[in-house]
């Protein structure tokens, strides 16, 4: 399994939520507020591999009707650290909120009060590799993900793409395009490499990495999915510094694992992509509407 920092998703989240496709995003707060105008109850929305909470915080403000959201994580340290960060959050955007938390409960829910519009937030540890449980998906009008699915396998994906029955929004899926500037001869050979690191296993099978999204967005037109995208890459600047160092030392670690690059080429690279100034990350997003739904 790997597992990812709280620093970490921090750090990443401005530079996620600024890269988000606008467009593709304006499609899904419409197809929601039509979903919302057919139904009393609040929109439910599950978010696979939620991290601390990043997708709903960008998400959720967006949404003008009441919301249930499903946080699944399998690790329980980002799920605590999300109820953390989504209720100081809370605190600074909404008119009331309420923490129904006890002490080493992970799954009370977090409910807070915006314009009227009423968030609550369930928390659910769950090992999404281990089976796929299609019932947690069922009550859902969106099934969300951000930065997640270049982590599985073509298998799991194909399963997954089969037993979805609801419009499918995935954001910040990564694929493969590096550009750092000034360029450097070392970048070819480092890129393949870390390419060959997105591909090892990280719980699922061997992962999919740069070419989950193209599967993905196959599979599910195979199916019968409406399915529209965008491209949401990071443009990393001088005011991301602490983002691109951290990119660049995460690079050069993944890299050297590889053996495919001397670790000493690897460490080079790393410390002298610490200090660009400019690189960009590309990663794309895909709105899938399951044809019952379609608008
Ligand atoms: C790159 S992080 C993205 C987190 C969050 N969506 C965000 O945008 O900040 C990938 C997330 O997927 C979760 N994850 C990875 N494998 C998982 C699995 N098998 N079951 C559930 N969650 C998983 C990790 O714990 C992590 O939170």
């Amino acid at each position: 399994m790997t597992s990812f920092s709280t620093d970490w998703l921090s750090l990443r989240e401005g530079a996620d939520h600024r890269s988000r496709d606008p467009v593709l995003q304006g499609q899904v707060l419409r197809y929601l507020e039509k979903i919302s105008n057919l139904k009393n109850d609040p929109i439910h929305i599950v978010d696979l591999g939620s991290g601390t909470g990043s997708n709903l915080r960008a998400l959720a403000p967006l949404i003008h009707h009441n919301q249930k959201w499903t946080l699944i994580d399998y690790d329980p340290l980002l799920l605590k650290a999300a109820r953390e960060k989504i209720c100081v959050w809370a605190d600074s955007i909404a008119d009331r909120t309420h923490n129904n938390h006890l002490d080493n409960d992970v799954n009370g829910l977090v409910t807070l009060v915006k314009n009227n519009y009423e968030i609550t937030v369930q928390f659910l540890q769950k090992d999404l590799a281990s089976k796929l449980q299609s019932e947690l998906f069922e009550s859902a009008d969106l099934i969300t993900a951000a930065a997640f699915f270049d982590l599985v396998a073509l298998d799991w994906l194909v399963q997954f793409c089969r037993a979805l029955k609801t419009s499918l929004y995935t954001v910040l899926t990564y694929n493969g395009e590096e550009t750092w500037l000034p360029s450097d001869p070392r970048d070819t050979e480092i890129l393949e490499a870390f390419h060959h690191h997105q591909g090892s296993d990280k719980g699922f099978g061997n992962a999919l990495g740069p070419s989950a999204f193209k599967a993905m967005e196959q599979l599910l037109k195979k199916e019968g999915f409406q399915v529209e995208t965008g491209s949401s890459p990071w443009i990393l600047t001088r005011n991301d510094t602490s983002l691109i160092q951290e990119l660049a030392a995460g690079t050069a670690k993944a890299v050297a694992e590889t053996h495919l690059v001397s670790h000493e080429i690897a460490k080079q690279w790393g410390e002298q992509r610490a200090k660009s100034q400019y690189c960009e990350i590309g990663h794309d997003d895909l709105f899938a509407i399951y044809k019952k739904n379609s608008i």
